[in-house]
């Protein structure tokens, strides 16, 4: 196989986790890596041996070696994709970029139409397009199977545990400095219904708010931070000691709240008694939803409703509701259980079927195989033979940014937004 080449830039959970996969696929030669993180770098470096003056702490440098490789991923933190996708995209590069492109409607107008005018391809990693469920849930709608859409349901469960850590305590709290929760986390579901559904939303309506995770709930004994001595460590489920000291395999939580790659309990400690990750659940600087609701108007009276929310153990549930049927699908925490549906067939009684999504998940990474779906399509796509229908065009991407962006309008006004005079008010601003 011939490998593609790629320079990573950003090397932290996401952007090492693509190292990894293009190194576990065999696929790509990760060529250079800007990270400011020594050990983050480093692991990747090693990883696909990379010589020293291909790895950087800052992305300026290593975009200006030129166009060096096939491939730019850019994994860097929502507000700083801007900076290097733009740049990278000037210098002829093809773009993996993590999602959302950008927190404002503008940078990510500009950023297409950039990728547009030099005629380049830019990626963006809506990881759900490349599940084996959502790929089979998109090939029984387009069979025609269960009809014309008339309603659909979708749940995006958190989970608690992956709310506090996430979107309490750690990178995407506060949306000053990532962006808001609808855009960081729900942009996969209102992504993927739109692909799904297959037509344009006319209107959208939302209820969102910060109800739990406030000052007004923690309790008047509590300290400032797990580490201080809480009266309330052995029944508090959200215990920063537990979940993150205690809890040693827990790389992911580990490496997050200290940076590096292979922590020690010193340096977990020390990030307890010193970052965000250690302070009381309720009084941390907080400010994004812990629940919302999305109502959509699609076209041909299409109604369609999507709830996040962080009160649960966590996956997404879906019900599509059809002419002549319905069908079912989820993600059970990151696991794909079974498809069901239901078609209502003319003349010979009700037709039910079940796929054993779990026998045909062949993919095991991250997002249910979405990680490893994307990396493998990512390979197909640039070398031209890519065949299926999840990629989607930078063009794509943005117009399914741009609702979210509309429902966030819709959730602070309390009205209900035209999408299609949110997105001329835009394009015209
Ligand atoms: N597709 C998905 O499902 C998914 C899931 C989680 C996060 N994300 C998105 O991926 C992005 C990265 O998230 P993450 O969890 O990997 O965060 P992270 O904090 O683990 O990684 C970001 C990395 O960028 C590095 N960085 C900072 N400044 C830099 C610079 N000047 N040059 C190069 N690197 C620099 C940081 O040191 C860090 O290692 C975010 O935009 C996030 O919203 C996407």
């Amino acid at each position: 196989m011939n490998k593609l080449t790629a320079v990573v830039i950003g090397a932290g959970s996401r952007g090492g986790g693509y190292a990894k996969l293009m190194k576990d696929t065999a696929l790509f030669q990760v060529v250079a890596v800007a990270e400011p993180i020594a050990s983050r770098r480093e692991q990747i470096a090693s990883m696909h041996g990379i010589p020293a003056d291909r790895c950087f702490s800052d992305w300026t440098p290593l975009l200006d070696c030129g166009k060096i490789a096939d491939v730019a991923v850019i994994a860097t933190m929502d507000r700083d994709h801007m900076g290097p996708a733009l740049r990278a995209i000037e210098l002829g590069y093809d773009l993996l970029l993590e999602k959302p492109i950008a927190p404002e409607p503008a940078d990510c107008l500009a950023l297409y139409k950039a990728a547009e005018a030099k005629g380049v391809r830019v990626v963006i990693c809506t990881v759900l397009r490349y599940t084996n469920v959502f790929i089979k849930l998109k090939e029984i709608i387009d069979s025609g199977k269960i009809g014309e859409i008339m309603s659909v349901n979708h749940e995006e469960c958190v989970g608690n545990i992956h709310q506090s850590h996430s979107f309490v305590r750690g990178n995407w709290g506060n949306s000053k400095r990532s962006s808001t929760m609808l855009l960081q986390k729900s942009c996969h579901d209102i992504d993927i219904l739109q692909w799904l559904i297959g037509k344009k939303c006319k209107s959208v309506q939302s209820y969102g708010m910060r109800s739990f995770f406030t000052e007004a709930n923690a309790p008047e004994d509590a300290p400032a931070r797990c580490t201080d001595g809480c009266p309330h460590a052995d029944t508090c489920a959200y215990n920063a000691l537990k979940w993150y000291y205690e809890a040693k395999d827990n790389l992911w939580f580990r490496g997050a709240c200290t940076g590096e790659v292979e922590p020690t309990d010193e340096q977990v400690l020390e990030a307890l008694r010193t970052t965000n990750y250690g302070r009381c659940v309720f009084r941390v600087d907080n400010d994004v939803v812990d629940h919302q609701t999305v109502n959509m108007l699609f076209e041909d009276d299409c109604l369609v409703t999507f709830t996040m929310n962080a009160f649960n153990a966590g996956g997404r549930f879906i019900h599509i509701m059809g002419t002549k049927g319905e069908v079912r699908a989820a993600l059970d925490g990151e696991t794909p259980i079974d498809i069901t549906y239901f078609q209502f067939v003319p003349g010979q009684g009700m037709g039910q079927e079940r796929i054993d999504m779990k026998a045909d998940n062949s993919i095991t990474s991250g997002h249910g195989g979405g990680d490893e779906g994307l990396i493998r399509t990512l390979y197909a796509y640039l070398r031209g033979e890519y065949q299926g229908k999840s990629v989607p065009t930078i063009e794509e991407t943005y117009y399914n940014h741009l609702l979210v962006f509309a429902a966030e309008q819709a959730r602070l006004t309390g009205q209900v937004v035209d999408v299609e005079q949110f997105r001329k008010a835009v394009e015209e601003r």
